[in-house]
């Protein structure tokens, strides 16, 4: 089933309508949200020390992929133009009007574009939320035909903020290498293509937050996600102890978290957590996320150093990424939209 509208455009329309279709189901909503997990308590990390070795930091770095799942990176030495400059874009892009918007529209075939990036089952709530996707990496995979010619600075801001994002993204998998106990450039060489994607997603107002969703709770798929986020509105959530913990941006910090990927190859060490976003009364909230993810040819399964130096059994089998990906299609139209162990 195509996702025909766009709620930003409904929400345009008419402020005060709630779409059947996004109405959540009175266990679905967002009120059991954790007080006693603090935000403040999600790590931050700083990549300078990481990538120098700093054993405290990095220690920091495998407790956080431990026990959170989620942490947040500063010092990671993109600039702070970079990054707003591309939020700006972002916003200015999801502003447009809608016809001018569609040009862009979600392609099918390559996968990419403005619209609903994933299929979604006959009877599923929609997320109050649209998106832009666009793969990134390899380059060969780009559509520059979907990439918005509006606001000019667009592709220029896309462009250098990627750049950034990856070389962090080669920084960080060198760094979890290290402390997985495997040699330094592993996880780069899981990854030859540096396989990228990126997701803008953006948030609109809702007059009965209470009611909808931004995002259905869910793990990511890929290997890691790194997220740039407004700096001063929250919507964010991830698991914790059971409950909800919300993620307060700090402001110019990367969020990062363990994908699927991580968790199998770690055998479990690592957790891919659930997270979700939750609906605003008072702000549009915007967010830009890089997925990074292996070639649908590698095969995935618990790495063999890791199963050597662990004292437990092998919690996943062996799959093609490809297939894992279908697999994962297949369990989001059920309703599943996170890992299973098998
Ligand atoms: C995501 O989970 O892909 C995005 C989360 C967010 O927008 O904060
Ligand atoms: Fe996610």
């Amino acid at each position: 089933v195509e996702k025909s509208e766009f709620i930003q455009e409904i929400v345009r329309r008419n402020p005060s309508c709630i779409p059947e279709r996004y109405l959540r189901r009175e266990e679905d909503k967002a009120k059991d949200v954790d007080m006693s997990a603090l935000a403040d308590d999600i790590p931050v990390l700083d990549l300078t020390l990481l990538s120098n070795g700093n054993k405290e930091e990095l220690q920091k770095l495998d407790n956080a992929c431990k026990d959170w799942g989620f942490f947040q990176v500063t010092n990671h030495g993109i600039a702070a133009e970079a990054l707003q400059g591309t939020k700006k874009a972002t916003g200015d892009f999801f502003n447009l009007p809608i016809q001018e918007k569609t040009k862009y529209s979600f392609h099918p075939e390559f996968k990419q574009g403005y619209g609903q990036p994933f299929p979604v089952a006959e009877n599923e709530i929609l997320d109050w939320s649209d998106s832009l996707l666009l793969l990134l990496y390899p380059s060969q995979n780009r559509c520059p035909e979907l990439w918005p010619a509006r606001p000019p600075e667009f592709r220029g801001f896309v462009e250098a903020y990627s750049a950034g994002i990856r070389k962090v993204t080669e920084e960080l998998f060198g760094c979890l290498s290290l402390i997985m106990g495997l040699e330094k450039d592993t996880l780069l060489g899981l990854h030859e293509e540096m396989m990228t994607a990126m997701r803008m997603n953006y948030y609109p107002l809702c007059c009965r937050p209470d009611q909808v969703m931004d995002l259905t709770p869910h793990t990511d798929v890929g290997t890691i996600t790194v997220l740039t986020q407004d700096d001063d509105v929250t919507g964010l959530q991830i698991r914790h102890n059971g409950g909800w913990v919300p993620v307060e941006p700090l402001p110019n910090s990367l969020v990062v978290n363990v994908g699927d990927i991580l968790e199998i190859w770690s055998n479990g060490k690592y957790k891919s957590i659930e997270h979700r976003a939750v609906t605003s009364e008072a702000r549009e909230r915007i967010s830009v996320a890089l997925f990074f993810y292996p070639n649908t040819e590698v095969e995935i399964e618990p790495l063999e150093d890791i199963l050597a130096a662990q004292e437990w059994r092998r919690m996943y089998k062996k799959v093609k990424y490809g297939d894992y990906l279908k697999q994962a299609t297949q369990r989001r139209m059920q309703g599943k939209t996170h890992i299973l162990k098998f």
